[in-house]
């Protein structure tokens, strides 16, 4: 039998897009990516147009959620220069704050240390008051989640020690990061962080080679930074995509790819990365790279735990463990129809989705109705 039966996996970072660049994703192609990946839950990040910043935008957000997700999506707020924090009023209604210090897509910067602690002050107040979400319970505050390489990763560690405010770092690429968030961890600061797919299996050595299908936020880090990364994985919690889909024609490549659709200087950074995360994952666990038990770790109960997501009972997900197949571009749910991974092969194949007791997605097929997804945290509200 090489067929099993897994929990359906939790995707921690993705950009659903919705609203402002619909073009790219929404949360319908998202979600559906979402289920052939194999993923049932999905965090989805605020640097839309406009961002996920205020009370109205958050509930603008959830709408469109519940009426087109097919699986459950969690919100996460964001702070901006300018709105300070004006999410505060439905702090509790987020997975969690995301704060940007690192160059990214998107408008969402945060640029001097004054703002930086009155965000982690407020967060913390409120907390002190609602509670944070990490044990599990319903109500209450998720992490701060940031975006922050280099030289702005020991800032945000300082100010979540200052302010007792549990910090997750995203997308962790170098080892003088790795190293310096283990060593934080040692010494019992609230900290957590996830790696993506891509930087556990991509390096600058494949970069020439990848042109703008190789460009995303961190870059590409160099082999040993790369091996870095597995030498601690002990102190990864959690995989995720930042599954982050702009076109092909605006990254430059291919017959769309015109002046025009360009932006002068910078196409921008970021893959798509929720529909090839598993079978990379578990192609690394049959070559003996990893456990099984270590994808389920970071896939499922460690985000869990992190951003204090509910159960979702009766939900599973088929894989055949033997199915050998080559990852291509046209296979692919998501709106730009592209993946970095095109030409690799794999081991590992979704073969069915159960959500909530019903059959949701079946050998490359997605059977949910739009709206069958649930907003967590945040219902929609009129
Ligand atoms: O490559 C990236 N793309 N990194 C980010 O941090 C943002 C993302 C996006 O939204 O396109
Ligand atoms: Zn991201």
């Amino acid at each position: 039998m090489s067929t099993i039966r897994l929990p359906g996996l939790v995707d921690a970072h993705v950009h659903l897009r919705e609203p402002g660049y619909e073009y790219k994703e929404d949360f319908a192609t998202g979600t559906m990516a979402a289920l052939a990946g194999g993923v049932t839950t999905v965090l989805d990040m605020p640097n839309t147009n406009p961002p996920t910043s205020t009370p109205e935008r958050l509930a603008d957000k959830a709408r469109r959620a519940a009426a087109q997700a097919v699986c459950d999506v969690g919100l996460f707020v964001g702070a901006t220069n300018t709105e300070a924090d004006a999410y505060l009023p439905v702090a509790a209604q987020a997975c969690g704050l995301k704060i940007y210090v690192s160059d990214t897509f998107g408008s969402l910067r945060i640029d001097t240390l004054a703002l930086m602690h009155r965000l982690f002050r407020t967060w913390a107040e409120q907390a002190a008051q609602a509670g944070y979400r990490m044990a599990g319970a319903p109500h209450g505050l998720g992490p701060i989640t940031v975006h922050a390489e280099e030289l702005m990763l020991p800032v945000c560690l300082a100010l979540s020690q200052l302010y007792a405010a549990p910090l997750h770092i995203a997308h962790v690429s170098r080892r003088s990061e790795i190293e310096l968030i283990r060593a934080a961890k040692e010494r019992g600061l609230p900290v957590t962080c996830e790696v993506t797919p891509h930087h556990l299996f991509l390096s600058t050595e494949d970069r020439a080679r990848l042109g703008a299908r190789g460009d995303m936020r961190p870059c590409l880090a160099t082999p040993d930074d790369v091996a870095a990364l597995w030498e601690h994985l002990e102190a990864v919690d959690i995989f995720a995509t930042d599954h982050a889909p702009h076109t092909l024609a605006e990254k430059g490549i291919g017959v769309n790819a015109t002046a025009a659709s360009l932006s002068p200087s910078s196409p921008p950074p970021g893959v798509p990365g929720l529909e090839t995360m598993l079978p990379l994952l578990l192609t690394a666990a049959h070559s003996g790279l990893l456990e099984l038990d270590d994808i389920l770790a970071r896939c499922v109960e460690n985000p869990r735990r992190i951003y204090g997501l509910p159960e979702q009972p009766a939900t599973w997900i088929e894989v055949d463990l033997e199915a050998v197949y080559t990852l291509e571009d046209s296979a692919l749910k998501t709106k730009v129809g592209w993946t970095p991974f095109a030409g690799q092969r794999v081991h590992g194949r979704v073969e069915r989705v159960v959500l909530r007791g019903k059959k949701v997605y079946e050998h490359g097929e997605v059977l949910a109705q739009p709206g069958e997804g649930r907003v967590l945290f945040a219902a929609a509200r009129d």
